[in-house]
């Protein structure tokens, strides 16, 4: 179970591109910019104040820096080990196939679970939009699941299969539609923050930390999902120019901004309508998604904004916007979904990748003969995308992913740091600046934020761990490629599998 895959074996099986070196700082902070801002700002901006109030926007500054360090790591892998399968590869490559196969089960939290989030996240907002804009009466009971009082979200699993189902035929976005949707994106931010910040009232921010510290760093292990997809420009690593100084700028440059962003849209949303959490009789914060707290906000007629279901909406609508929040509402309706394209197309490779190695089913690797997409794994992704959209709150699913995405960032923080020590004469196209301080700051950044989760997300993980081994000894231990000796299959999928976790925006 400690057998690696060599370096050399995994750039030979995956027949490396050499692409060209086309993107500057600029094009690469964009890339970021794009596959950053989603849910997370949009939708957990509520979750965030309910756990942590005003001072979430010191959570928003210590999930970004989390995620700096992170990134730097993550770059100097990327560009290392250019090919498909992400932090499931390279820890491949370096800790062993059992680590490798625990960190592929996680990146499933992290894609797929994700993928669902995202899907509420949009729910929230187009439902939202349909009752404000064209003054339609939609039942709980059909677009909230059953945590969140209600029975089913139907509008999230909607978007799930469809998207499924541009998946199975091979859509992708095309850079025009990308730059698009990120002009859009940045647009709706920027017009609630014109709006919202010269309104702010400094009396809202208080009590700024209701809850404590421990309400920020909880508030930060969540609005953690709002930083998730800046590994899109780390995968970007062999298609830079000059990466050792555009690569920071870019990773940095992205979230940087995003961080930017995300502090002044909470300021706005705090400033102008407040944000302190809805308690419950001991006084500790009611949780994000709890049946708890859809009565306590039922009771309170949803007027605040950590019952909202689209915070950024809603806000413009109470401080006197009401059509342009639903202009917002608007922008995210039609943006959200390319997020949930690109979580569920990341998914679906990084199985594909472990079903080459022998680790998953060799029929999961099937490939369409019309479309060559991975249909099969698509589906089965997508069926069980649908169903978490469905059935679970937004804040639940996002820590479930967070859970993944940080233990898969905290191990790649190990293998940059391990292959710098057993590995040093190999080419490094970027190596990560003050390597000994960011790589343990990184794994200890997401140790801190994964035990700031809430405890039952925790256990989530261990139960979903734990099912991941007993799965690895009763099939991949035994059927794994390495194993067999064999150095695994050239797919023609490879030709355009993503080289990392987030896949690179199509035409960038
Ligand atoms: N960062 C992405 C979002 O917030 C995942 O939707």
């Amino acid at each position: 179970m400690w057998r690696v895959k060599s370096l050399d074996a995994i750039l030979a099986t995956a027949e490396k591109k050499s692409l060209q070196r086309s993107l500057g700082a600029f094009q690469l902070t964009m890339l970021g910019i794009g596959a950053i801002i989603g849910t997370g700002i949009f939708v957990l901006t509520a979750e965030a104040a309910q756990k942590a109030g005003p001072g979430m926007m010191l959570s928003f500054v210590i999930a970004g820096f989390v995620c700096a360090v992170a990134a730097l790591c993550y770059a100097e892998m990327s560009a290392m080990v250019p090919v498909s399968g992400s932090a499931y590869t390279y820890s491949y490559a370096v800790m062993g196939e059992m680590l490798a196969w625990m960190v592929g089960w996680a990146l499933i939290l992290e894609y797929a679970v994700a993928a669902g989030a995202v899907s509420v996240g949009w729910s929230g907002y187009v439902v939202g939009l349909l009752e404000n804009a064209l003054h339609m009466d939609i039942p709980d009971l059909l677009v909230r699941g059953p945590f969140d009082g209600g029975m089913i979200n139907l509008p999230a699993m909607g978007i799930a299969l469809l998207v499924t189902a541009l998946l199975v035929v091979g859509t992708r976005e095309s850079a025009a539609v990308n730059a698009f949707l990120v002009c859009i994106k940045v647009a709706a931010l920027v017009l609630f923050i014109v709006l919202a910040v010269p309104v702010i009232k400094m009396e809202n921010f208080e009590p700024f930390s209701p809850l404590g510290f421990g309400g920020i760093s909880a508030a930060a292990a969540s609005i953690f999902f709002a930083y998730v997809g800046f590994d899109a420009v780390s995968t970007a690593a062999e298609e830079t120019k000059n990466p050792q100084r555009n690569m920071p700028i870019g990773l940095i440059g992205s979230l940087g901004i995003c961080t930017i962003f995300y502090i002044l849209v909470a300021a706005g949303v705090i400033g102008t309508v407040g944000a302190q959490p809805v308690l419950g009789a001991d006084g500790a914060g009611l949780r994000p998604g709890s049946p708890e707290l859809s009565a306590a906000c039922a009771a309170l007629g949803d007027a605040k904004v950590v019952c909202s279901k689209e915070a950024l909406a809603w806000t413009l609508r109470e401080i006197g916007w009401p059509q342009i929040g639903n202009l917002i509402g608007l922008a995210a309706g039609l943006a959200l979904p390319s997020v949930i394209l690109m979580m569920m197309f990341g998914q679906t490779r990084i199985f594909f990748v472990m079903s080459r190695d022998g680790l998953l089913p060799p029929i999961l690797s099937t490939v369409h003969p019309k479309y060559k997409t991975p249909h099969i794994i698509t589906m089965i992704t997508g069926v069980f995308v649908a169903l978490f959209a469905a059935f679970f709150p937004v804040g639940i699913l996002a820590d479930i992913s967070n859970s993944g995405t940080l233990f898969a960032f905290a191990m790649v923080a190990v293998a940059v740091l391990v292959l710098r020590r057993t590995d040093p004469g190999r080419k490094r196209p970027f190596r990560t600046p003050a390597i000994y301080v960011v790589a343990p700051l990184a794994a200890a950044g997401c140790v801190y934020l994964f035990f700031s989760l809430p405890l039952d997300t925790q256990i989530m993980f261990a139960v979903w761990a734990t099912i991941g081994l007993i799965v690895y000894f009763l099939y991949g231990y035994r059927k794994s490629h390495v194993a067999h000796g064999e150095p695994g299959e050239v797919h023609e999928l490879d030709a355009d599998a993503p080289p990392g976790p987030v896949p690179p925006m199509p035409g960038v």
